[in-house]
C-alpha cells in the first residue's frame, strides 16, 4: 500500500507515522507520506485558498493549487491519475467509512487522501481530480486531517502482518467474521475485583464453549444497539 496524504500540514502526520501499527506497516514496505501543497503553489506568498464566488463566509481551496500538487507529485495531469490509484476528498459529505470500506481501501495499491481546510475544496476539485469522497462521521471538521489518520489507521493495520502476532483484524468488531456485529466482551486479571467478577465460562478452559458464548454475546450486542 502507497498511502499519500495531500495536505496544508504536513507536519502532523509526523507523530501518526511513530505509532506501532504505521511504524510496523512502514518497515514492511508500505508507505505513508504527507505532502505539503503549500509548497508546489503556483500562487505568491504560499496562498493555497480564496474567498467564494458569490460571497459568504470562509475561504475555498484552489482547482489549480491542487491540480499543482498533484501535478508536482505524480507527474501526470491529475484527471488521467485517477486511472492509477484512487484519489479521495475529504468532506463531511463523502461516503461514510466503515469496516466494509476499510477494508475495500486496504485491497487498494495505492491512494491518495485530499484533505481540504476552512470552507473545503473548489467543486471542480471533486468533479475532475477525484474518484471518490469519504467521510467519517456526520460533523464538521475544521480540516481533513484528522479523518486522514483515521482512514490511515483502519486500513493499515487490515494489510497482512501490520498488526502484531497475538493481534487478529479478523475478528474484530464489525468483522465479517462475526456478522458484522460489534465484539464480544472481554476480560483479564484479576478474575474478581470488588466483587466484580468474570463469566465462568471463560475460566472453564472449554474452547467450544467460550467461542458460542463469544458469538453469542457478539450478536446480542449487535442486537442491542450498542452499549
Ligand atoms: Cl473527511 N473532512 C472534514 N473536513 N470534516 C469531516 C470529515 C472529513 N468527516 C467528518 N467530518
Amino acid at each position: 500500500m502507497n498511502l499519500d496524504v495531500l495536505t496544508l500540514f504536513p507536519a502532523w502526520f509526523d507523530w501518526f507515522r511513530t505509532q506501532r501499527h504505521v511504524a510496523n506497516a512502514l518497515e514492511l514496505g508500505h508507505t505513508f507520506e504527507a505532502v505539503d501543497m503549500r509548497a508546489s503553489t503556483p500562487l505568491n506568498w504560499g496562498q493555497v485558498d480564496d474567498t467564494p464566488f458569490g460571497g459568504g463566509a470562509g475561504m475555498v481551496l484552489r482547482v489549480d493549487v491542487m491540480e499543482a500538487a498533484l501535478r508536482e507529485r505524480y507527474g501526470v495531469d491529475p484527471v488521467d491519475l485517477r486511472e492509477d490509484r484512487r484519489v479521495i476528498a475529504l468532506t463531511p459529505g463523502g461516503r461514510l467509512l466503515d469496516d466494509a470500506l476499510a477494508g475495500e481501501l486496504a485491497a487498494e495499491p495505492a491512494l491518495t487522501l485530499l484533505c481540504g481546510r476552512y470552507e473545503g475544496f473548489d467543486e471542480r476539485i471533486l468533479e475532475n481530480f477525484c474518484t471518490d469522497q469519504v467521510s467519517i462521521g456526520r460533523y464538521v471538521l475544521s480540516g481533513g486531517e484528522p479523518a486522514a489518520m483515521v482512514i490511515g489507521d483502519a486500513v493499515l493495520r487490515k494489510l497482512p502482518g501490520v498488526l502484531g502476532k497475538d493481534e487478529s483484524a479478523v475478528e474484530e468488531s464489525f468483522s465479517e467474521a462475526l456478522g458484522g456485529a460489534p465484539e464480544y466482551p472481554h476480560y483479564t486479571r484479576p478474575a474478581d475485583w470488588r466483587g466484580w467478577g468474570v463469566p465462568e465460562v471463560l475460566l472453564s478452559g472449554h474452547h467450544e464453549r467460550i467461542r458460542q458464548w463469544r458469538l453469542e454475546e457478539s450478536r446480542r450486542r449487535g442486537e442491542g444497539g450498542g452499549a
